[in-house]
């Protein structure tokens, strides 16, 4: 009998079965099955220590200092992170192609090395020369950086254990093979053999890893999924061709907050971070043109302030077209439905199409308001009042509720010069300091439309 057999693997989820399927029983998703040779079938523990005995320990006596975190100096770097990079932590950076992954970690690592940090970039993309120049290119040549290009999975972790960095990058686990198995480095089974042994010699030495993976068509990180469940933070870098600017954000972070976003824009001497995204992301705002409204809308702690642009045009097709850039479709639906509803404006034979300027994408209800303000500014052709800000949740009644943080978006529209902020009435009895801003309070969407566009 043959040693090796051949099993068929999921490549969404990692489910193995001895025959094709074209339906993964595991997670449902079709046609992802396909054919590799399985040589030995082995598990790894994860946790660290694996030679040493474990014991059960009372939780005060774990040893944790606030020196096992590393802080990159970048600040949106860091904020995303949850305060900075911590002992042992494995994080997967996803993100398209030409994206900057590679720029983002370099940087990065050059700013631990000047910090002091023992750092290896290990790559199994590019040449040592091609990482030079780039490193010129970003004026990142600091002496403790080191560079292993190299995509033997047995020969990176020797150099690594006689190496000892305190913080590792791989440049892609797409890339790295384990000559233990024969499948074809990237696939399934390979990314999560070599990411299961980089993730269990990161912990047993408390080394900080990142991780750097390809994603799908989708957008999903290629390989398994079981690989975001190994990893301790997950973050997606992210950006619109067409713009310079990127998106750092967190999906998974077991040190921090999931809510925050890092903005960087794309330079020629490498990634700038961006202090003020509000400026950025209203800085090509059209003054006194119909369809356009300034929200304050939240990303994690931070308040940013985003142009919501809506198009409100005669339709010639018997179903009126309806298309959301930036904001959930669904939720763009029912707030049309509302508004048809409890103001009387008729929208069903118009198309809509909604767009936050700048590509950004906003998955909060504090934004419904300027969806509202916007679509009806475009459909009676008026604009709104220069210099006002808006934001509310909306409910399917046409009320507009009470929105979290308000006192942080108001002063963030204070900030930028803006003289008034609308809001919703619930909010107004939190207790914040209004400044010079003017705030006015509404209960509903009708209330808010009569004062937006009756006000002379
Ligand atoms: P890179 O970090 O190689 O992307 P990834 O690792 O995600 O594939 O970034 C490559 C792109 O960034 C490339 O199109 C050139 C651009 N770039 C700059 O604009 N300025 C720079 O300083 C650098 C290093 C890259
Ligand atoms: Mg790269």
């Amino acid at each position: 009998m043959s040693k090796n057999r051949t099993v068929f693997t999921c490549s969404f989820c990692g489910h193995q079965a001895p025959k094709w399927l074209g339906k993964c029983p595991d997670c449902d998703q079709w046609n992802t099955y396909y054919e590799e040779v399985q040589t030995k079938n082995r598990m790894f523990s994860l946790h660290a220590a694996s030679t040493t005995e474990n014991h059960p320990v009372p939780v005060h006596e774990i040893s944790f200092n606030a020196e096992d975190t590393f802080v990159t100096g970048i600040d949106e770097l860091d904020r995303v992170l949850g305060g900075g990079i911590v002992k042992g932590a494995v994080i997967l950076i996803g993100g398209d192609p030409g994206i900057g992954k590679s720029t983002l970690v370099l940087q990065a690592l050059t700013s631990l090395a000047q910090n002091g940090c023992k750092v290896l970039y290990v790559s199994g993309e590019e040449s040592l020369r091609q990482i030079r120049i780039r490193a010129e290119r970003l004026g990142s040549t600091s002496e403790r950086l080191y560079i292993l290009t190299e995509t033997s999975l047995e020969q990176i972790i020797n150099e690594i254990r006689n190496f000892q960095p305190s913080i590792l990058v791989i440049d892609s686990v797409q890339t790295i093979y384990t000559s233990e198995l024969e499948s074809a480095p990237g696939s399934v089974s390979q990314i999560r053999e070599t990411s299961a042994r980089l993730i269990n010699l990161a912990k047993s030495t408390e080394t900080a890893c990142f991780l750097i993976g390809h994603v799908t068509k989708e957008g999903a990180i290629a390989g398994p999924r079981v690989l975001e469940h190994m990893v301790d933070t997950v973050l997606y870098f992210e950006g619109d061709r067409g713009h310079s600017y990127r998106i750092l954000r967190a999906v998974k972070n077991r040190f921090g907050s999931t809510d925050e976003i890092g903005v960087f824009e794309m330079e020629t001497g490498g990634l700038a971070e961006v202090k003020n995204p509000s400026e950025l992301f209203i800085a090509e705002r059209p003054e006194n043109s119909a369809g356009s409204t300034v929200v304050p809308s939240m990303e994690g702690t931070r308040p940013i302030l985003v142009e919501i642009q809506a198009l409100v045009a005669p339709t010639s097709l018997s179903m009126p077209r309806r298309t959301a850039i930036g904001v959930d479709y669904n939720r763009a639906s029912v707030l049309v439905a509302v508004l048809e509803k409890k103001t009387g404006i008729k929208l069903y034979d118009q198309d809509i199409f909604l767009n936050i300027a700048g590509g950004i994408r906003l998955n909060e209800p504090g934004v419904d308001l300027g969806v509202i303000t916007s679509i009806v500014s475009s459909r009676m052709d008026q604009p709104v009042a220069p210099l006002t800000a808006v934001c509310g949740e909306v409910g399917l009644t046409g009320e507009v509720r009470a929105v979290g943080q308000i006192a942080s978006r108001i002063k963030e529209a204070e900030r930028l010069g803006f003289s008034k902020c609308l809001i919703p009435k619930n909010n107004l009895k939190n207790t914040f300091n209004k400044g010079k801003i003017e705030v006015i309070g509404f209960r509903t969407i009708k209330d808010t439309i009569e004062y937006v566009f009756n006000q002379k």
